[in-house]
């Protein structure tokens, strides 16, 4: 288990996107051994019913491939393997903490003929383009300061007619629950995090990156302003994440 550090991050909004990226690779390095504890703990479970969830509205129909960006420990690439026994997957993540332990739950699983996690980072995605059926994202692009051009990315490498898939948390709408919401995220998860991160900072990082987050329906326009064709988004949970789903245009 990583020793327990005592960091303290700048709020988001007054970093630069380099700072950002740096930021981020700290904390998901700092935090890896208790990644999937925490957030199957902290999310009361919700994280895997929301994984589900986007599996299930996968399609393969080409290329038999799906591609999972930001893969961390590799969970929706877990999920998507199991439930498809047809399919290939690549991960890719840029913290190799993260994947190293990934692939660790790869093996276990005996998944380790079709699944695949390796380096890479969602900008300069290391596949050409055309490749997969679907590209998908779960709670990533939250930490992408350049969300054009990962969508971009997801897009291009994509065949025509494939689904580019973002799983993400967001501040929820419904103001009664925003009341709830606002204390959890704000007062009892960074003591939740105190007692039970190596790194309790990165969960205020967490809360600031929530709360710093797009509306659904100004995600839906982002996604759309990159060319990405019959966005739908599914709330889940009152709202607390969305799963917003697109394709690419089979005239591309
Ligand atoms: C909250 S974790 C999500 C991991 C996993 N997808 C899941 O469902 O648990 C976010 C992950 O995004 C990765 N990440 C952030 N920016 C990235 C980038 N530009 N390229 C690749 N990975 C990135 C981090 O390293 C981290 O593993």
């Amino acid at each position: 288990m990583e020793k327990r550090v005592d960091k303290t991050y700048p709020p988001i909004r007054e970093v630069t996107e380099g700072e950002r990226v740096g930021m981020v690779k700290d904390i998901f390095s700092t935090i890896t051994s208790r990644y999937d504890f925490l957030n199957h703990f902290l999310s009361l479970r919700r994280d895997i019913a929301w994984r589900r969830f986007a599996v299930r509205k996968m399609h393969f129909f080409m290329t038999n491939r799906f591609l999972d960006i930001a893969c961390g420990t590799g969970d929706l690439s877990i999920e998507a393997a199991r439930r498809y026994p047809e399919i290939s997957v690549n991960g890719v993540d840029f913290v190799r903490e993260m994947i190293h332990v990934g692939q660790e739950k790869v093996d276990l699983e005996k998944l380790s003929d079709r699944v695949q996690l390796m380096h890479g980072d969602a900008i300069h995605l290391p596949f050409r383009d055309n490749t997969f059926d679907v590209a998908a994202m779960a709670f990533g692009i939250r930490n992408i300061p350049d969300r054009q051009g990962a969508l971009r990315e997801m897009l291009r490498v994509i065949v025509p007619g494939g689904q580019v898939m973002i799983l993400e948390m967001t501040f929820a709408r419904n103001r009664l629950f925003q009341v709830f919401y606002n204390v959890y995220l704000n007062h009892i998860l960074p003591r939740l995090a105190r007692r039970f991160s190596s790194n309790p900072a990165a969960y205020h990082y967490l809360a600031d990156s929530i709360m710093n987050f797009p509306a659904p329906d100004e995600f839906t326009a982002l996604m759309e302003g990159v060319g990405i064709e019959n966005v739908d988004a599914y709330s889940l949970t009152f709202g607390v994440t969305y799963l917003h789903v697109g394709t690419k245009t089979r005239d591309a």
